[in-house]
């Protein structure tokens, strides 16, 4: 009994001292990377993005305050904004960064932290927002040519002077990101290009860029992918030589650019990626096609070795979500979370499938999440008061509320280990979320009247998501879902006489990163578990305990 007391005390004393007022730290936002699992840290602590991404014309003055109103309404920490090669070089080594700066000073006006995306030399594939001064003048800043000799709307990878115009203009926009944001970090990571690769080739067929593909392959590079040296890119590459040689050469080109930008400033640097999406078509022509498809050489799933390797000064490479298959999106994350990949997705849809695709790469990880085109969606951002309660499904913003306040929380529990989530799947309404001292089962849907299986959500919404807090203490909540606690088979054969049952929940909140108890959960509340329905979830702290099945020492006193 006596020990029952010190735990619940422990608790509540837990309740009130953890964690910790916010730390001041003058570090610039980085990544740090704990057991092969990531975090991107900001002003000191584990951060996790909640993000969303503008349309990408709304980065004027004109368009902002649309946007900041949906990014509030949405719940967001983390707005994405594009920064305009056009608008920032408009002549040759004259820069402007007007919109660099409203943006900053915005943002902080509206407490949200920003993710820049350089539209530079790439943007889905193509030059659209490189400065007219480059775009009318293809003979210093030369285009890719197709095979034929068209000269397309891509800016040629293999060409230095483009290199050299870019870096310039990227290395002078961090330089005064630097000037105006080093003591403050709103700005936290950056975007170099935007879903590079080129649309309309396979690869450069230029005669400096044959002249290149005919070459040796670099030494260095070859070695990095375990190949033979000496080969040219034919030789090395065989049937994969074209795609391979516009993979390096994009690569190299982004890296180069994104080295120059961190050697005045090192911030986080990712790449979006349009990946390849499978093509359901003749069985002989199942493959999707570089440049025509997808944008050839980026960092689609094949390239991320070449790119790993030509590109080192690119932290992430960040798949853009744009299905309604989970099946595709759990490849898709299972190829980009890797020990030499922090697993962030930069850009999704706003569809139905926002709250399970989120929770899962949550789950898996992720330092972050971000739908694209907030400033569009009335639905995502429909204050959740102007709807009943009652089967309204859930909006971003429900997924966002939930997670806003105990943000860093998450994010450290994340890079420790410590948190799981259970997405619901078509035909499985119930899964377990296997812990060392506990087993959290996650039943989707309702109604769950004792001695039925639970019934499912019509559209696989249910998702749950537990942290671990302490031995036998965790963080819970979820939508469309109740989580109720076990103890695990592999304890229960090493100890049968065991049972696990609850000693307390609480429903609260983190303020300023201390957990405030709102009321404590008994009753129907907690009896056929912790029940989250389809919208507003609350936040439940668990503290779960265990006792002998049957003790014989208190029976024999008994007897
Ligand atoms: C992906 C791109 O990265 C975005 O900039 C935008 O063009 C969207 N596609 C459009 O839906």
């Amino acid at each position: 009994m006596k020990k029952l007391v010190v735990s619940a005390l422990g608790f509540v004393l837990a309740s009130l001292l953890t964690p910790i007022a916010p730390a001041q730290s003058s570090d610039i936002p980085h990544l740090d990377k704990k057991d092969g699992r990531f975090a991107l840290i900001v002003d000191g602590k584990p951060f996790l993005v909640l993000g969303g991404q503008i349309n990408n014309s709304s980065a004027w003055p004109a368009t902002l305050p649309a946007a900041w109103s949906a990014a509030e309404a949405l719940h967001m920490n983390t707005v994405e904004a594009p920064v305009y090669w056009e608008q920032m070089e408009p002549a040759k080594g004259k820069f402007d960064f007007s919109n660099v700066d409203l943006l900053v000073t915005q943002a902080r006006e509206h407490k949200f932290h920003l993710v820049l995306l350089w539209f530079g030399t790439w943007k889905n594939g193509q030059n659209h927002y490189v400065p007219e001064w480059i775009k009318s003048d293809p003979k210093t800043y030369p285009r890719e040519e197709n095979a034929y000799g068209k000269l397309l709307d891509v800016m040629s990878p293999n060409s230095t002077v483009n290199l050299d115009a870019d870096k310039t203009a990227f290395a002078a926009l961090l330089g005064h990101v630097k000037t105006i944001d080093a003591a403050q970090h709103t700005v936290i990571m950056v975007q170099v290009e935007n879903e590079s690769g080129s649309v309309g080739s396979i690869r450069d067929f230029s005669p400096a860029a044959q002249k290149q593909f005919d070459a040796t392959v670099p030494a260095e590079f070859a070695r990095a992918l375990h190949l033979p040296t000496g080969g040219n890119w034919s030789k090395t590459f065989g049937p994969d030589a074209d795609e391979s040689f516009a993979a390096y050469s994009t690569a190299h080109y982004i890296g180069e650019v994104a080295a120059a930008g961190k050697a005045v400033y090192p911030l986080p640097m990712y790449c979006n990626v349009w990946f390849a999406y499978p093509v359901h078509a003749l069985e002989n022509r199942d493959h999707p096609s570089a440049g025509q498809e997808y944008p050839s050489g980026g960092p689609q799933q094949a390239n991320i070795p070449i790119w790993k390797a030509a590109a080192p000064a690119i932290d992430i490479l960040a798949p853009d979500f744009y299905s309604d298959d989970f099946s595709l999106f759990r490849s898709i994350v299972a190829t980009y979370e890797r020990a030499d990949n922090p697993l962030f997705i930069p850009e999704s849809q706003f569809g139905p499938n926002f709250g399970r695709y989120f929770f899962y790469a949550l789950g898996k990880g992720a330092i972050g999440f971000s739908p694209f085109g907030i400033d569009r969606s009335a639905q995502a951002t429909q204050p959740a008061d102007q709807v009943p309660l009652v089967d309204r499904p859930a909006t971003p913003a429900d997924n966002y509320a939930l997670f806003n306040a105990p943000g860093g929380e998450i994010a450290r529990l994340n890079l420790e280990g410590k948190l799981q989530t259970a997405v619901e799947d078509k035909g499985v309404a119930r899964q377990t979320i296997h812990f060392a001292t506990a087993d959290a089962v996650a039943s989707f849907g309702f109604p769950q009247p004792d001695g039925t299986s639970p019934p499912g959500t019509p559209t696989q919404q249910g998702r749950a998501v537990v942290a671990q807090l302490g031995p036998l203490e965790f963080l819970v909540s979820g939508f469309d879902v109740s989580v109720s606690f076990t103890l695990p088979a592999a304890v229960l054969k090493q100890t049968p006489n065991l049972q696990m049952e609850i000693l307390r929940a609480e429903e609260g909140k983190y303020v300023d990163g201390v957990w405030r108890t709102t009321r404590i959960l008994n009753g129907d509340q907690t009896d056929r578990g912790l029940n989250f329905r389809s919208s507003n979830p609350p936040l439940v702290r668990i503290l779960l305990h265990t006792l002998p099945l049957y003790d014989e020492a208190l029976h024999r006193k008994s007897e």
